[in-house]
């Protein structure tokens, strides 16, 4: 059965969102969605810029046998990896706060917010490696398509319970509900505004709802090492967890090549 969300993760939550806004920077049973209507976070402070399956896969060094057990987007925002792999016959679900708001206002609000988003890419040439993407122009024109992609899926995906208004670090789910849990671009990348506790308790509950969880990137937005990973990992590994850091083949930001690998 889903389980109600502790309501004392919702400061976290915001925090994280004036962050984004300032710009610096159910179960597997489709037939049964869930739907948490009290959220903390405004849709004015989230910048709803998610990306594809392809992304996915490389960040996280997919295969074909990751997959299969049924695969949780923690924080999966506008990120069409659910609705590109629901297309393809695999069990995925999103959760993030952001799905209270119906699909016109997500998008509305990616548009809002696309161009400074870019703008600060462009005064920032050093942090940024042009690999996958070409240039700014075509991360932003692959944003715009992932997003396309999510929101043909949303509202059906919504009824079918694969978007979950859920928040960290207590999330709707039975234990050991999927195989894999991923977690893109929210933990380590805040570590500013999530706290090593925040960290800890996130990544608990990550493990608890699958049976391996990968977490990417381990940089902050400044592209330092997150002050975090080390103590995370420490004390997980003391409550009988292990954990490996992986290199992966996909890096925007410049050294940002690596995901956390967390299994018991
Ligand atoms: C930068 S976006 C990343 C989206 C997607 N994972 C991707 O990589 O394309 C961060 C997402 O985290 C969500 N978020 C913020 N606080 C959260 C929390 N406490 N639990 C889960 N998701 C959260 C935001 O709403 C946003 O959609």
């Amino acid at each position: 059965m889903p389980r109600t969300p502790n309501a004392s993760r919702l400061p976290t939550a915001s925090c994280l969102a004036e962050r984004l806004e300032r710009g610096r920077e159910p179960p597997l049973s489709f037939s049964k969605p869930i739907q948490i209507r009290r959220v903390a976070i405004q849709l004015n402070q989230i910048v709803p810029w998610g990306r594809t399956r392809e992304e996915y896969e490389r960040m996280f060094s997919l295969s074909a046998s990751d997959l299969a057990p049924g695969v949780l987007d923690c924080g999966g925002g506008p990120a069409s990896f659910t609705a590109e792999l629901n297309a393809l016959g695999h069990r995925a679900v999103s959760a993030d706060p952001l799905y209270a708001w119906p699909g016109k206002d997500i998008q509305a609000r990616f548009e809002a917010a696309s161009g400074s988003m870019i703008a600060q890419i462009r005064a920032t040439p050093g942090d940024w490696v042009w690999s996958f993407h070409r240039d700014p122009d075509d991360l932003l024109a692959n944003r715009r398509a992932a997003l396309g992609r999510f929101l043909a899926d949303y509202e059906q995906g919504r009824r079918e319970g694969r978007y979950v208004i859920a928040e960290l670090p207590s999330l709707p789910f039975d234990a050991g509900t999927f195989g894999l849990a991923l977690c893109s671009h929210l933990l380590f990348l805040y570590s500013d505004l999530l706290t090593e506790e925040f960290h800890l308790r996130a990544i608990r509950e990550l493990c608890r709802v699958a049976r391996e969880v990968r977490i990417f990137p381990l940089l902050t937005l400044k592209c330092e090492p997150s002050p975090h990973l080390d103590a995370a990992r420490a004390r997980i590994r003391s409550e009988g967890y292990q954990s490996e850091v992986v290199p992966v083949n996909y890096e925007l930001q410049r050294g940002g090549n690596r995901m956390l690998r967390v299994f018991r």
